[in-house]
């Protein structure tokens, strides 16, 4: 698995989402790393790190993270997950949730998939293997960024998904379609968790964030202005603010 490790202090992992790879979090991760370890991987099929061999599932990403951690003897850590990386979280609430400090949700849901979206999402998975994951580019940087993109950001998110292998994109939205409603996780989840909401996010609306926020004992939810599902991209500054705060606050 490819990953960087910068910074000292104490530990935090930083998952990014689907079908992106670790640079997405360079400016947040440059900023924790000023009073944090920060760890932050390539998802297996994703960037540099090579697929899972089988069916791949929450629970396997969520394992080969916990089995990077154990490589960097490292037992309890803070992690902040993006959508994909936030469903990721929830599978490793289910193996190992004494191992999580606490918890950044950024931009994603505690909801399982629709069957429109599983099916939707299996004709994406071969799509994907047929012909590579190009076609995903333009439809999918067009929902998960707000309503007025950078141009050079919504290009970035386009080649980052072009670069994607088609077996990293398919085992991932399979994945997805097949995790669980994590929904009667939430109110069980004993740490300190900040829900952050993409004021403009078309993918999980703000209403739901709050939602799920409010499912949580010891939640608070950030929202970030000016930004849809990417807000580690378009408002690179303020997410790292927020997430430097909360991992900071007592
Ligand atoms: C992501 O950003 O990881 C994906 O949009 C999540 C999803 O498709 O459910």
């Amino acid at each position: 698995m490819t990953y960087d490790d910068v910074g000292r202090g104490p530990p935090v992992l930083l998952i990014h989402g689907f079908p992106l790879d670790r640079s997405i979090w360079r400016t947040q991760a440059a900023v924790l790393a000023k009073s944090f370890r920060v760890i932050v991987p390539d998802l297996p099929g994703f960037g540099g790190s090579p697929a899972l061999e089988g069916p791949c599932s929450m629970e396997r990403y969520a394992e080969s993270l916990l089995a990077l951690m154990d490589r960097l003897e490292i037992e309890r850590f803070a992690a902040a997950g993006h959508s994909m990386g936030g469903y990721i979280l929830f599978a490793m609430l289910r193996l190992a949730a004494d191992r999580l400090e606490r918890l950044a949700l950024v931009c994603t849901r505690a909801a399982a998939d629709t069957d429109d979206v599983r099916r939707a999402r299996e004709i994406n998975a071969a799509r994907a293997l047929a012909e590579g994951p190009g076609f995903l580019a333009d439809s999918m940087a067009a929902r998960a960024l707000g309503a007025q993109p950078e141009p050079a950001v919504a290009e970035r998110v386009r080649v980052l998904i072009r670069a994607a292998s088609p077996a990293g994109v398919a085992a991932a939205l399979r994945a997805m379609a097949s995790r669980p409603d994590s929904t009667p996780l939430l109110a069980a989840i004993r740490v300190p968790v900040l829900v952050v909401a993409g004021a403009e996010d078309l993918i999980v609306p703000e209403a739901e964030a709050r939602a799920m926020a409010s499912a949580i004992p010891q939640s608070t939810l950030g929202l970030v202005r000016g930004a849809g599902h990417l807000p580690m991209l378009e408002r690179p500054d303020a997410l790292a603010d927020r997430l430097f705060r909360f991992l900071t606050e007592g």
